[in-house]
């Protein structure tokens, strides 16, 4: 059994935009990234700091806009259109979910596709399915697609399983895993919350790709012998035993479904490090279509 470290390829991922930016930096230029966060959800709080933080290691310009939760529609949209004008940022990225008052559909249609560096813009959906590779991935399938190809996992004419229909990971997961190419070529199927008997499907997976949001949802009886499973979670369970008062477990039950597996990414330090990886390569990426170098 293989465990994926999703640690160890964003550092590869990581030393190859570190190249980029010195380049960039000898032409003169340093790729920005905005990030919005409305409200103080914890876990959200936690993540647009890490994101600003790794921005910050590799040289990035980075700027956080964290807005209290009675910020209006109007006054983020204000934001959104100051930094679509703002020449130092290439990339905008407000953190979902947002507070129940806000419509976060517009929210992300005001942003500048040419910015969107989480893809979540209509113009960016459909260059995923239209496989034009000027538009942006969202980071977490990206990175699930990355780490299958970097532990040397075959996709072309695997069963692939996704579990999860959000467009955040699972519709662009399988569009990703369907497209043509490396990371690519396989026969997709999604199952969501109304899938009839989704440990028959999973059984059937060779591949499978967990964005549920459960802890420990997949148990071993969902997984056949000798599949790779990719686990998206990040759930915060209570663990009074830690000093934080909780602990991070995926949505697969480890313990148990690991030992059937080919290959498995673990929790933490699997697909986590790997979104804000991808969020730094798409943010170079945007930086030099914008600048065209
Ligand atoms: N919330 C959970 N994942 C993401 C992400 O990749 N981008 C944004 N903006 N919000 C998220």
């Amino acid at each position: 059994m293989q465990i994926i470290s999703g640690t160890e390829v964003a550092g590869k991922v990581l030393t190859e935009c570190t190249a980029q930016i010195s380049e960039l930096a000898a032409a003169g230029i340093r790729p920005g990234l905005a990030v919005v966060l409305v409200g103080d959800d914890p876990a959200s709080r936690a993540y647009v700091r890490s994101k600003d933080k790794k921005c910050r290691d590799l040289g990035l310009h980075s700027v956080k806009h964290e807005l209290p939760a009675t910020t209006t529609q109007e006054e983020l949209l204000a934001v959104v259109r100051e930094l679509n004008a703002d020449p130092a940022i290439h990339g905008i990225l407000v953190q979902s979910p947002p507070p129940a008052h806000i419509d976060e559909a517009a929210v992300v249609r005001a942003i500048d596709p040419a910015k969107d560096v989480d893809g979540f813009h209509p113009i960016n959906v459909a260059k995923l399915a239209l496989e034009d590779p000027t538009g942006f991935v969202p980071c977490t399938p990206l990175g699930c697609q990355r780490l299958l190809i970097e532990a040397g996992i075959e996709t072309k004419g695997a069963h692939a399983v996704v579990i999860g229909r959000s467009m955040i990971v699972g519709k662009p997961m399988a569009l990703l895993l369907m497209a043509k190419g490396p990371g690519g070529d396989a026969t997709v199927t999604v199952a969501h919350s109304r899938t009839r008997d989704l440990g028959a499907i999973t059984r059937q997976a060779d591949i499978i790709v967990a964005a549920i949001g459960r802890p420990g949802f997949l148990k071993a009886e969902h997984v056949r012998e000798g599949a790779v499973v990719i686990d998206v979670g990040i759930n915060r369970v209570e663990d009074s035993s830690i000093e934080k008062g909780y602990r991070i477990v995926g949505d697969v039950a480890y313990d148990e479904v690991a030992p059937k597996c080919r290959a498995i990414t673990p929790v933490p330090g699997g697909v986590g490090p790997m979104t804000i990886a991808m969020l730094m390569s798409n943010t170079i990426k945007a930086c030099r279509q914008i600048t065209g170098k």
